[in-house]
């Protein structure tokens, strides 16, 4: 006789739709069956008793670098890195090469993907100043997570700064497009200000008046076109100030790195590793977007994981590439925040999950209810272990988090029922699929 359900994923604490209880998960056919006290009868029965049940988490910024740069990372292995650090789906940025601008490079993409990542994923189409009049359509095929549009330059060559050509690409398109925002113009000019093999000086060539010059900007188009937009990796407080008040356009990414590290102890410990961009900001910064993620301006974290290789972030600063990983850290570095009260975990559940799933308009992911994905990610809040690079699965083999000891760790990884991480093993085969949108059904 079959048995009654695929997998039981059983007595956890369960963040569920009504609150937090123990309780069983029964998973049929990759969704969720059943809530409640449910026996033993499955294929599998996962035994969390002390452990936390969370809807899986999703991060909807990552770099995975296929094609194009598959020696520091690739999209299997990146993923690796996703669901051994608990995250079951990821949104991968479009700055490959080629870069994801076109119908053909989103088709190769979900083709490379489908059943060798380990997460689920969506990947963004990048605009340029030649496919606007196609963004329509292509934010709309099967595996697109919207439209990224890089407003100031960073790794890679798409790029879209002018006023014209951003309006254009606002107005046009449906979904909430999201924008890496630093004002290019301001960019340019300061450059002079980067000193030769002094990273610190990265923070005050990207200073925050270009971050709030450019948001200021795409939020006033995005008024005009009554569109929305999504700001991503957030880094300064006058931003965080000026989007509290614009909430009806704008929706707000944070990252880990920006809520953990700050300059300069950053870039005195970790040097070239600690470059990113928008650039790791002081504590003033800091604190404003913890304010911002406690009052709820913050919709959504993401990694921005970036990887580079050693090699080429040993490079003397500003030869250095910017970027550093984070995929796999995201869930420890907040878990390790809430165990020391500086948000609760019914918040990081809405930043990780029923955070995406709203902005993005997600189809039957975000929540552990009946009928939607059995996507959940296993946490042990108490469970104390320290980061180091050897646990790092990407290519690049580091993370800037190396050395810090964190309370609360990823214990498992279930992707549509599928157990894709347990204590640490990740389970072969792979069998991520593309993640559905309500626009692209
Ligand atoms: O630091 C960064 N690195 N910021 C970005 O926006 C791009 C990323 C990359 O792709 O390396």
């Amino acid at each position: 006789m079959a048995a009654k359900f695929d997998l039981i994923v059983k007595g956890g604490m369960v963040a569920g739709a009504d609150g937090s209880a123990i309780a069983d998960i029964g998973v049929r056919d990759g969704r969720i069956a059943e809530i409640g006290s449910l026996g033993q009868e499955a294929d599998r029965v996962i035994e969390a008793g002390g452990l936390h049940v969370l809807p899986g988490v999703i991060d909807s910024q990552v770099h995975f670098r296929e094609p194009g740069a598959e020696y520091k990372e690739d999209l299997e292995s990146g993923s690796r890195g996703a669901v051994a650090g608990g995250v079951t789906a990821v949104f991968e940025m479009p700055n490959t090469s080629p870069p994801t601008t076109s119908v053909q490079a989103l088709a190769d993409k979900v083709s490379r993907a489908t059943d060798r990542m380990f997460c689920d994923f969506a990947f963004y189409i990048g605009a340029t100043r030649e496919n606007i009049g196609e963004l329509s359509l292509l934010e709309r095929l099967p595996g697109a997570a919207g439209v990224k549009v890089f407003a100031g330059s960073s790794t890679g060559t798409l790029l879209v700064d002018d006023e014209a050509s951003l309006k254009a690409v606002i107005e046009t398109i449906g979904r909430r497009a999201a924008f890496h925002s630093e004002d290019e113009a301001r960019l340019n000019e300061r450059e002079g200000l980067r000193r030769a093999g002094d990273p610190t000086s990265h923070s005050e060539w990207r200073d925050p008046e270009a971050a709030l010059i450019s948001t200021q900007r795409l939020v006033r188009l995005a008024e005009e076109a009554d569109s929305r937009i999504h700001v991503l990796h957030i880094t300064t407080a006058q931003e965080m100030a000026f989007l509290a008040d614009h909430k009806r356009v704008a929706s707000v990414e944070v990252t880990p790195q920006h809520l953990t590290l700050s300059a300069p102890d950053a870039y005195e410990r970790l040097g070239t590793k600690a470059q990113m961009n928008p650039p790791i900001r002081d504590v003033t910064h800091q604190e404003a977007l913890w304010q911002g993620l406690r009052a709820g301006t913050v919709d959504v974290l993401g990694s921005d994981h970036a990887p580079h290789t050693l090699e080429e972030k040993s490079k003397p600063y500003p030869d250095s590439p910017s970027g550093m990983t984070g995929v796999q850290t995201l869930v420890p570095v907040m878990l390790d925040h809430v165990n020391a009260g500086k948000l609760s975990l019914e918040r990081f559940i809405e930043l990780t999950s029923l955070g995406p799933q709203r902005l993005f308009g997600i189809a039957g992911k975000g929540r552990i209810a009946l009928g939607y994905d059995a996507d959940l990610t296993i946490v042990d809040l108490k469970a104390r272990r320290t980061i180091e690079d050897d646990w790092i699965e990407s290519k690049s083999g580091w993370t800037p988090f190396a050395g810090r000891e964190v309370t609360g760790w990823p214990i498992g990884t279930i992707v549509r029922g599928h157990c894709a991480m347990w204590q640490g093993e990740i389970a072969e085969p792979a069998r991520g699929q593309a993640v559905r949108f309500e626009a692209t059904l």
